[in-house]
């Protein structure tokens, strides 16, 4: 039988200490507006995760946990059935998050003064870690040509030089969307090899592809790869259970893994909260169904939101995403100033978003808009956006 799983349900998610809402205030220095900026969704996670974490709050006994074979075999399944990688369970290692785990492979990989490069606008806690970590960052701007993003890979080349020691790629890319092709992913492979960088390719977005695009893990494109690759996936954005804390780093070079599972040893972080356990391995397992049609809701988001623009707001364009429920927005053509255009949006509109030029300078003009909504939420925040526009306009 299949179940219908309702992505309309409007959950008020007030009063449970969520970042996106509960957070305003302290981010914006408002409450009433619509928050479409943290990247997680507004929608429970799968029924069977709810049913499996009752039943371990049921249990009443919350000590210390490992993680069973069960969790690994899911892990391993999930990434061969929906990306077609068989990874090995030792290249398994772990971290509460993604981002931990970013800043103990670069503490661990680099030493002070060298350079870690990034293309942006690209996730905004790269560029933050590198540099407190008293790293230097390399920018490798995306290309920006008739609406679409692209990898500069031969300003990579020319930006390489011998203080660089790593390449942290986002694939898919937060927040332009893009899923990088094999040809991409593999030239990009050729000159990271070439200049013997390691390749920490962040996919925590891997699994919300939309039609007509596949996910390709970077390290499953040749041994070689692999081999200087660290690819970081977590259930966190797929099933919405970032709040969880649990990731897996997955590492096929032995000794990149064990110097990475010693950092992890040293800060005693790598041992996983039982709810974590439990609501990795049901999603893994039984969360297909429901991803399905989340992707399917989250497409016919997308195609209103695209509609709705280019017939009442074409000053705004949609920078359609190919990944991830996160929408780049080009609002150059309103002509505002960077911050004149955050109150633009916080205040008139009053819709809470990321400003672009936290991804990179060449996020200026830009927005960012987290989609993960019901569609009554999105309507609204497109009706409000309507309206400030035109009034700008009129003015
Ligand atoms: C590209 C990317 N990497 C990492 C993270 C955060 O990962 P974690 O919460 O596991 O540290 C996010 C969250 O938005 C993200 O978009």
């Amino acid at each position: 039988m299949n179940v219908k799983y309702d992505f309309d349900e409007v959950i008020n998610r007030m009063n449970s200490a969520s970042d996106k809402w509960d957070g305003l205030p302290n981010r914006f220095g408002v409450s009433e507006v619509i928050p479409m900026w943290v990247a997680d969704m507004d929608f429970k996670a799968p029924p069977p995760v709810i049913h499996a974490l009752h039943q371990r709050v049921e249990h009443g006994v919350y000590g210390y946990t490992f993680r069973p074979d069960s969790y690994f075999e899911a892990t391993m399944d999930w990434m061969k059935r929906r990306h077609q990688w068989s990874i090995d369970r030792k290249w398994i290692a772990h971290s509460p998050g993604i981002l931990p785990a970013i800043s103990l492979l670069i503490d661990s990989f680099t030493q002070p003064g060298d350079s870690v490069v990034i293309q942006t606008p690209v996730y905004h806690p790269f560029s933050r870690i590198i540099k407190s970590l008293g790293r230097q960052v390399v920018h490798n701007p995306l290309t920006f040509e008739n609406g679409r993003y692209a990898m500069d890979l031969e300003g990579l080349e020319a930006r390489i030089d011998s203080t660089v020691k790593i390449l942290v790629l986002c694939n898919p890319h937060n927040p332009v969307g893009r899923v990088w092709s094999q040809e991409e992913l593999t030239r990009l492979g050729q000159i990271c090899t070439k200049n013997n960088l390691l390749v920490i390719s962040d996919e925590i977005h891997c699994d919300i592809v939309y039609r007509g695009h596949t996910h390709i893990p970077f390290a499953s494109l040749s041994d070689e790869f692999a081999d200087r690759s660290i690819t970081c996936i977590a259930p966190s954005k797929t099933f919405n259970l970032a709040g969880l804390q649990t990731s897996s780093i997955i590492i096929p070079n032995d000794r990149i893994r064990d110097r990475f599972n010693e950092s992890v040893n040293s800060l005693n972080i790598g041992a996983p909260n039982p709810f974590g356990v439990v609501a990795t391995e049901i999603a893994y397992q039984y969360g297909e169904e429901w991803l399905e049609q989340l992707i399917e809701y989250l497409q016919e988001n997308l195609d209103l939101l695209i509609r709705y623009f280019q017939e009442n707001i074409p000053q705004i364009k949609v920078i359609k995403p190919e990944s991830t429920y996160l929408v780049w927005l080009d609002c150059r053509e309103l002509g505002l100033a960077a911050e004149e255009l955050d109150q633009f949006m916080l205040r008139k509109a009053r819709v809470a978003m990321n400003e672009g030029y936290i991804f990179g300078e060449n996020g200026i003009g830009f927005m960012r808009m987290n989609i993960a909504c019901p569609r009554s939420i999105l309507e609204k925040s497109m009706r409000q956006i309507e309206e400030a526009v035109h009034f700008l306009c009129k003015a």
